[in-house]
Formats: structure tokens, C-alpha cells, sequence
């Protein structure tokens, strides 16, 4: 069961394909009327509705022509008609193949010769079919390649008009290969097939098409940069774009033998650097230009640092000169805070407290336990560069003024008094301290005093 099933499986596969392949074709338009160029020479253009193209494989419907020449005017022969026209779904001929020449096939005996076009003044245009289009009043050198050793081939022509000058190249490079036809001031009479034959009875041919024809004017936006030849068929028109610009379309165009330009005149796009879109609210865009020499400048919001270019250019190629900038918050890492001393207001700009890192603008506000003398700032800040304004204070074990005892003044007089130490009483007139030597107070290493101030007695109590 299995087996056959799979079997049948396989078959629809196989068939379906085809089907589809045949629905899709009539979808297109096709129809059993249509003709198919299959396996076409490799050297063949074809031009169809006067547009050529390079394909080995194309369709045309019923009644269409087509033209057809080998691809590098003279160094392939055209074997067939250059016309085929459909009819039925048949070709009305063979289609056409391309033989090489002499300058292909090492100038062989048995190649006939390629025939080359030189014109050194004036302008020309191939046509579909292959023939040349001439505009009238040039000079054309038609240059028949064969080795000199084996002989002289020989021009002939279709025209009355007149005879032509033929013979060997001079130049000593061109001497011994080129066998030229010279048509001064091509006149519309000088139309006509011109053929080198070669001793062996080989021959080559082209055919001279002389034909007034222009193109109309172009007409070139700024700010494009363009050399315009001129007008005539067979002239060319070469764009460029300044710095900044990329050229959109071709960057030449000809003149065709049709009075057509071969293509739509091209424009000057400006080139932009990519879009910078600042998601970051910490950065600030303060120039924004993305044409090609333009600027973008950033800045950090107050308390951030900036990572990177403050200001990137946009370059010639459309890239920036650098990626933009980061912000990084700026922060003052909580200090080290001395033994005895203590915080007491921790003003964050979050406004969030105990946590090791601040702001920029964070206060800290010390204090000292009793007893202690706070020694340096009692405040700090932290700075724009990431550091605190000052260290912590430092507490450090003091004395504090013991108060003046009744009818006394206590000396040295201070706010706070180091361990060691020591103070005297000196008693107000009529006052004495104890005539008994006493003990001076001494400011002792836990800050408190040795003992009080001896108190100051009247004369008459003593
Ligand atoms: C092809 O070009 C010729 C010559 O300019 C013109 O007369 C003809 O109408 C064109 N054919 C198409 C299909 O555009
Ligand atoms: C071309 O012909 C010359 C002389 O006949 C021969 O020496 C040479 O090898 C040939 N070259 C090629 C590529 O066939
Ligand atoms: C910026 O945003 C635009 C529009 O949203 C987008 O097309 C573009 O790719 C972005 N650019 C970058 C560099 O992400
Ligand atoms: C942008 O920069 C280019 C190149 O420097 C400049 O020519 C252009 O005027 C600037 N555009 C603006 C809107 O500033
Ligand atoms: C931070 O800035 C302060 C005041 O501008 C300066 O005195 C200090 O040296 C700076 N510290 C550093 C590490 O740059």
C-alpha cells in the first residue's frame, strides 16, 4: 500500500510543474502564436521595439520583428538574415549566428577578415541590423585586417557614386594588418555595402548608412557637470556631478542611430549622511547638517561627560566622519569617611540617599560626634570633574570650654582644648583660688577633663 501510494506521490510531483509552469504562461500573455529565440549565439544582440539586449533566450509574439547583429561591429561575421519576424509561432528565417574574423582567429588564412571603422572626423552610430549610420561630412577609414605576408585583399563597394582610395596602412604599426577604404566628406551617395574580400575569396562586409540626423538638446540641471558633443547621430554626452553629488542615471549617453539618446538625461542627487536620530536624553544636538561638508555638534547635559566627537562632519562618501558622541553621567564615588565623623545631610541630586555614587551638585554635610573637633570642611560637593570639593573632615578628640567658674576667667581661653592640655583659673579681684596647691585640669584623651575648674573663693571665706 504504502509503496504505491508513494508511488503516486512522485507522479503528481512530476506532473504538477509542468501544469503550473503552463498556467503561469498563459497568465502571461503567451500564447502557442508566440516565437522563442532559444541557444542564441553568444555574440548576438537583438533589438526589439528599439531596445537592444543581450540574451540567449527570449519570446516574441506573432508578427513582431526582430534585429539581430553580432556584438563588436566588423570583428564577427553575420551568418543569416539580421531580420526575423514571427508568424505563427514559426520565424520567417534561421536565426543568425556570428563567425569570427581575422582579428579574432590569430589572422588566420581561413577566418574571413574583420573590418574596422576609424573616423577621424565626424560622428557615427551602429545600427540594429549592423550597418553603420554615418553622419554626412565625416572622414571614415574602413580598416580590413589580414596579414600583409599572405597577400592583398581587396575592397569593393555597392555605390556609383565614386571610387575610393584603398591600399596598405603607412604607419609601420599598421602597415603589414591594415588594408584601409578611405571616404573623405561622406556624402548621402557614399551609402552603400563595402566588402573586403581576401585572396582565398573570403569576404566581410559593411554596410554604410549615411543619414542627417540629430538628437534633440539636452537640457542639463545645475548644478550637473556635462560635455556635450554635440547634437549629431553618433555623438556623446558624458555627465559628472560635483563633490557632494551622486550621479543618478548613466554617466554617458549616445546619440543613437534612431535621433534618440540612448538613455534619459541623468540627474545630480545630493548625497546625505545617514539620519542621526539622538535617542539619549543626556545629548543635546546643537548643528544638525547632513549634506556632504555639513555638521552635527552635540553637547552633554550639565553633570555628563562627552565620549567621542563633539562634532562629526559628513564626508564625501555619505558616511560620517565619526559616530556620534556618548553621554556618561558624571559621578563622585562616596569618600572614605573618617572614624568619628559622620553625615549628616546627603543631599543627591537623584534624591536618593546611601548610595555609593553621586552626582554631580551632591552635598554632603559632616559632623563630629562630642567631644571632637571637626577639622576642615564641613560640606562637600561633588565637582563637574567626577571629584568631591574637599576630603571629609577629620574629628578630632578635643576638650570643649569647660565654662568660666563663678568670679574667674579661665586661661588660656578656647573652644576646644587638645589632650595634655592643661587651663588655669585666675580669680576676679577680692576673689582666690584654694591656697592648697591644686591640680590644673587637663584635657584627657577621651576629651574630657581632668577634673572642673577650681572655683574662686571671696578673701573673706578663706
Ligand atoms: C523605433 O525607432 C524608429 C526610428 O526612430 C521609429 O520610427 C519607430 O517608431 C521606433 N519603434 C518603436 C517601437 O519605438
Ligand atoms: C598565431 O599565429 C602565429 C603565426 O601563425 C603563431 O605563431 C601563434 O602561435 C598563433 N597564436 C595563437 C594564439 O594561436
Ligand atoms: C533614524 O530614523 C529614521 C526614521 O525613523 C530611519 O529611517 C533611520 O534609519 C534611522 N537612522 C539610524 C542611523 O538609525
Ligand atoms: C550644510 O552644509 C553645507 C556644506 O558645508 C552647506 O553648503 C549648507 O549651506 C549647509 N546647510 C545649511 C542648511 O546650513
Ligand atoms: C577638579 O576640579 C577642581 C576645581 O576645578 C580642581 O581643583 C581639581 O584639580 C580637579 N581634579 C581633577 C582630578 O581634575
Amino acid at each position: 500500500m504504502m509503496t504505491v501510494n508513494l508511488n503516486s506521490l512522485w507522479f503528481i510531483i512530476l506532473i504538477i510543474p509542468g501544469l503550473i509552469g503552463q498556467s503561469y504562461a498563459k497568465q502571461d500573455g503567451l500564447t502557442s502564436l508566440d516565437c522563442k529565440l532559444d541557444g542564441l549565439h553568444p555574440f548576438l544582440i537583438i533589438t526589439y521595439k528599439n531596445i537592444t539586449i543581450a540574451a540567449d533566450k527570449i519570446t516574441i509574439p506573432h508578427s513582431e520583428r526582430v534585429t539581430v547583429r553580432c556584438r563588436e561591429l566588423g570583428r564577427y561575421k553575420l551568418i543569416g538574415d539580421p531580420f526575423l519576424q514571427c508568424r505563427n509561432g514559426e520565424w520567417n528565417n534561421k536565426p543568425p549566428s556570428c563567425l569570427p574574423t581575422t582579428s579574432i582567429s590569430n589572422y588566420s588564412e581561413n577566418a574571413p577578415p574583420t573590418i574596422l571603422f576609424g573616423l577621424p572626423t565626424g560622428s557615427a552610430a551602429i545600427e540594429p541590423s549592423g550597418a553603420l549610420a554615418v553622419f554626412p561630412g565625416s572622414i571614415l577609414h574602413l580598416e580590413c585586417l589580414f596579414a600583409r605576408q599572405l597577400g592583398n585583399p581587396e575592397w569593393t563597394w555597392t555605390s556609383t557614386f565614386r571610387q575610393y582610395l584603398t591600399g596598405w596602412a603607412i604607419a609601420a604599426s599598421e602597415k603589414d594588418w591594415k588594408y584601409r577604404l578611405s571616404i573623405y566628406y561622406v556624402k548621402n551617395q557614399d551609402s552603400g555595402v563595402y566588402t573586403c574580400s581576401t585572396p582565398k575569396g573570403l569576404t566581410n562586409s559593411i554596410r554604410i548608412h549615411v543619414i542627417d540626423l540629430h538628437c534633440p538638446t539636452l537640457t542639463v540641471a545645475s548644478p550637473m557637470i556635462s560635455r556635450i558633443q554635440g547634437t549629431r547621430m553618433g555623438h556623446k554626452a558624458e555627465f559628472e556631478c560635483p563633490d557632494g553629488y551622486r550621479l543618478e542615471g548613466p554617466q554617458r549617453l549616445n546619440c543613437q542611430y534612431n535621433g534618440k539618446w540612448s538613455s534619459e538625461v541623468p540627474h545630480c542627487e545630493p548625497i546625505l549622511c545617514p539620519q542621526i536620530n539622538v535617542t539619549n536624553p543626556r545629548l543635546q544636538v546643537l548643528a544638525y547638517n547632513n549634506t556632504v561638508g555639513g555638521r552635527a555638534s552635540f553637547d552633554c547635559m550639565w553633570g555628563n561627560n562627552l565620549i567621542g566627537e563633539a562634532t562629526i562632519i559628513c564626508r564625501d562618501d555619505g558616511k560620517w566622519s565619526s559616530p556620534p558622541p556618548h553621554c556618561f553621567q558624571i559621578i563622585c564615588r562616596l569618600p572614605a569617611i573618617p572614624k568619628n565623623t559622620k553625615i549628616i545631610e546627603d543631599r543627591s541630586s537623584s534624591g536618593k540617599k546611601r548610595v555609593r555614587v553621586k552626582k554631580v551638585g551632591s552635598l554632603l554635610r559632616f559632623a563630629c560626634l562630642p567631644s571632637h573637633q571637626l577639622i576642615g570642611e564641613a560640606s562637600i560637593i561633588c565637582m563637574e570633574n567626577g571629584t568631591w570639593s574637599h576630603d571629609p573632615p577629620q574629628c578630632e578628640v578635643r576638650c570643649p570650654y569647660p565654662g568660666d567658674p563663678p568670679h574667674g576667667k579661665i586661661a588660656p581661653l578656647k573652644f576646644w582644648y587638645k589632650p595634655e592640655d592643661t587651663i588655669q583659673v585666675t580669680c576676679s579681684p577680692g576673689y582666690v583660688t584654694p591656697l592648697e596647691p591644686v591640680k590644673r585640669p587637663t584635657c584627657r584623651e577621651n576629651g574630657m577633663w581632668s577634673g572642673p575648674p577650681p572655683p574662686c573663693r571671696s578673701y573673706r571665706d578663706v
